[in-house]
């Protein structure tokens, strides 16, 4: 688990759905087509273009701990993304996952000026 100080509100984002165990599952991030997999209770974020001819990795499926292109059949690390038959030379771009508690992505360096606000018999009041 990331400690919620590490946290970059800018270039971390939430995840809204997570696959079962087991499974791969795309998921958009900002635009981008992910391969999002959870193995033996470990999450990984892969791009979604297979280097091979493109092919949708997050419509793949997880055999023997590895990542199965959908198309034809090339097997990638879930975390580190390098190809199973050519790790030094072939790899997809993977991304950081990690599982934080809820509510500590949003706190930002940020805060909205509040004022207080009552309600005087048929007044709405509020001090400035
Ligand atoms: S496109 Fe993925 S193995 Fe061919």
């Amino acid at each position: 688990m990331t400690d919620r100080h590490e946290i970059d509100a800018a270039t971390w984002h939430k995840l809204d759905e997570l696959p079962d165990e087991g499974r791969v599952q795309t998921v958009v991030v900002d635009g981008r087509p992910l391969a999002v997999t959870r193995c033996a209770g470990r999450l990984g974020a892969l791009d979604n273009h297979c280097p091979h001819q493109g092919g949708p990795l997050g419509e793949g499926t997880i055999e023997n701990g590895l990542l199965r292109c959908p198309w034809h059949g090339w097997e990638f690390d879930i975390r580190t993304g390098k190809s199973w038959c050519d790790p030094a030379r072939t790899r997809v771009k993977s991304f950081d996952v990690s599982v934080t508690k809820g509510g500590a992505l949003a706190e930002g360096p940020y805060q909205a000026e509040t004022f207080p606000v009552s309600i005087d018999e048929d007044y709405v009041v509020v001090e400035i």
